[in-house]
């Protein structure tokens, strides 16, 4: 284990260093890092790795609560007194501690969680010896896994985020391939269009919604016909009626997309289905 860690300007014993559940790092992934290499307790590239660390902390907007000189100075600092030597600096800075919400909290409240330790590594092979890698070959499928309920919630955060910043509430994800749209950020998504109910099929690119299950299982109980199928942005944006569904908002109706009204909001199917899952949740209670 690392004896030391700089954690938020402090240098403490690694063993006594604690993080806030609420950490957005931990909640969220909501944060950016960098590994530096130690040769001989030399950072190598430090300048260069605090230069990407400020370009990602600007691209997800947050504010470095260090310059990257002022950040540079600190590690050079810490080495010795950690021990130096052969090894790497793991450095992540998170958005820092806030109730959870996918939406940033406000810069004057919340204090960036700032950290970095030395972990000790075997010196690197001389060149020409060591040991020769094996591979094997994986689909990128980075992040195509969305039927996971993963913690790894960065791009639903920045999403959110750029859909309140538009004057909207929540962010519809499009995928700019194919025209189609999936889910939200944090909710699921349905229209209805000629009297059927139709929302994206979970897997890759939705999480299966406990939500979303109630409600089409409440829509087979109402007779309404549900088609799970991908819609064009186009055919979801002009849908008869449109609503979203979560846990924590069951099911709320849709009145603007990209600024341009939605047909019926609170519309009759969007309606029908609320009163049966609000039905279905008061016999549950009841039993
Ligand atoms: N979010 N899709 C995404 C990406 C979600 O994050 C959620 C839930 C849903 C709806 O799933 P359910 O009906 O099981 O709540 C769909 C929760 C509410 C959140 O992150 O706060």
């Amino acid at each position: 284990m690392p004896t030391l860690i700089w954690l938020n300007g402090e240098i403490i014993p690694f063993s006594q260093a604690t993080i806030n559940i609420e950490d957005r790092g931990f909640q969220f992934a909501d944060g950016v890092y960098e590994v530096i290499r130690l040769y001989d307790g030399w950072p190598y590239t430090l300048a260069e790795h605090m230069a990407r660390l400020e370009r990602s902390a600007k691209a997800i907007g947050i504010f470095m609560p260090l310059t990257a000189n002022e950040l540079a100075m600190e590690i050079r600092r810490f080495i010795p007194q950690a021990g130096g030597g052969e090894g790497m600096i793991y450095l992540q800075l998170s958005r820092g501690v806030s109730p959870r919400n996918h939406l940033f909290p406000p810069i004057a409240e919340t204090r960036p969680t700032l950290l970095f330790y030395i972990r000790p590594l075997p010196p690197v092979a001389a060149a020409g010896e060591g040991e020769p890698v094996k591979l094997s070959t994986q689909v990128d499928d980075r992040w195509r896994r969305c039927w996971i309920k993963s913690t790894a919630l960065l791009a639903n955060v920045l999403a959110k985020n750029a859909a309140v910043d538009a004057g909207a509430d929540e962010a519809v994800f499009l995928d700019p391939h194919d025209q189609t749209v999936s889910e939200c950020s944090a909710s699921n998504l349905f229209a209805a269009i000629g009297g059927k109910l139709v929302t994206h099929p979970v897997g890759p690119k939705v999480l299966p919604g406990i939500t979303r299950d109630e409600i089409l299982i409440c829509a087979r109980e109402l007779g309404i016909l549900v088609e799970e199928r991908p819609m064009q942005i186009e055919e979801a944006r002009t849908a008869d009626e449109v609503f979203i569904s979560s846990t924590t908002r069951e099911i709320a109706a849709v009145s603007h997309w990209d600024g341009q009204a939605v047909k019926n909001p609170h519309g009759p199917i969007t309606t029908a289905l609320h009163r049966a899952l609000k039905e279905r949740v008061e016999a549950d209670l009841a039993r």
